[in-house]
């Protein structure tokens, strides 16, 4: 899969199922040879932007560490220290960038806003999130499952919330790696419906399934991870009280995990809100994995930066 130089990374639905695996795998490699202390950098002499209209403790620290290991050097650009936050358009930006830079990360609102940037900078371009997908860590998050389980294909993996961007990009990352995946979310917070239609097309090919349930206890009934998120995402803070009243039967603790598998793992993409969409005793309790996960974003983005970008 040297043939993914060159390329955006804007959703994991633009990768086929071995590009995707093969990542998981040059991100295990890559975690590997940094705890060996083997000096690795393929990108250096390269430069990556990062935009961010969005606040960002991982995706931040991560892609600049990530990319100063890989031997580049990033930079932090937030919205209103752009030009961006006064007017210019994205297509100005993305072609200005495109003539000092290597590559661009971005993490915004509007899937939309990623896509222009794509399609008008001539270097690669990498969605750090949006409201409609979090790609890198949907992979980092996989990474971190077959670390934890030993394989991918036939494991269930249960989400429990919002039907956000996290669940939108682990739904396609199950899809594409054979994985069972069910999905609990109150009335009018469902996944988008277009995405779990093109979806399950994907599962006939792959022998994956997806399952959009109502009932939380529906969904974790044995599953081997269990996935959470947090009610109202950046960008939703003025529906939070709303929101609460809609998820308050949503939470992830421990009566419900007595019905996922014995050995089930709890995941969280962070930062979690402790007492709502998750209790302490699950995020704190023998069953998590969050920092796993957390520190794997940095395995995985390497692993995407190295193969778009060197
Ligand atoms: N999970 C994640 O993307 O975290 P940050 O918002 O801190 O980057
Ligand atoms: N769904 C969350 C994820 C944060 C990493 C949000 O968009 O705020």
């Amino acid at each position: 899969a040297a043939s993914l130089k060159g390329r955006d990374f804007l959703a994991l639905a633009d990768f086929k199922p071995e590009e995707i695996r093969w990542l998981i795998d040059l991100a295990i490699e890559l975690k590997r040879k940094s705890k060996a202390g083997e000096v690795y950098q393929p990108l250096k002499g390269k430069t990556l932007g990062m935009i961010f209209e969005k606040s960002s403790t991982r995706t931040r620290v991560s892609f600049e560490v990530g990319m100063y290991q890989l031997g580049g050097y990033a930079l932090f650009l937030s919205r209103n220290d752009l030009q961006l936050g006064r007017g210019e358009t994205i297509s100005d930006t993305a072609q200005t960038m495109s003539r000092y830079l290597d590559g661009i990360m971005i993490r915004t609102y509007a899937h939309r806003t990623v896509i222009e940037l794509a399609r008008t900078a001539t270097i690669p371009v990498i969605n750090g999130l949006t409201d409609y997908a979090h790609p890198c860590q949907a992979l980092a998050d996989y990474q971190t499952i077959l670390e934890h389980k030993g394989r991918l294909e036939g494991l269930k993996i249960a989400y429990i919330g919002d039907g956000n961007n996290m669940v939108h990009s682990l739904l396609v990352g199950a899809a594409k790696l054979g994985l069972h995946m069910s999905v609990a979310s109150p009335e009018g917070y469902e996944p988008d419906a277009e995405l779990i239609r093109q979806m399950q097309e994907t599962c006939s090919e792959t022998g994956a399934s997806i399952r959009v349930v109502r009932e939380p206890r529906e969904a974790i009934e044995d599953a081997d991870v269990v996935y959470t998120d947090v009610w109202a995402s950046m960008g939703f803070e003025a529906e939070q009280e709303e929101r609460a009243k809609a998820f308050a039967r949503y939470q992830v603790n421990e009566e419900l995990v007595q019905y996922a598998k014995p050995d089930f793992v709890f995941m969280h993409c962070l930062p979690a809100h402790r007492g709502e969409e998750v209790s302490p005793g699950v995020i704190d309790g023998k069953h998590s994995i969050v920092f796993d996960e957390a520190e794997n974003r940095l395995h995985a983005q390497k692993a995407i930066m190295a193969a778009i970008m060197a």
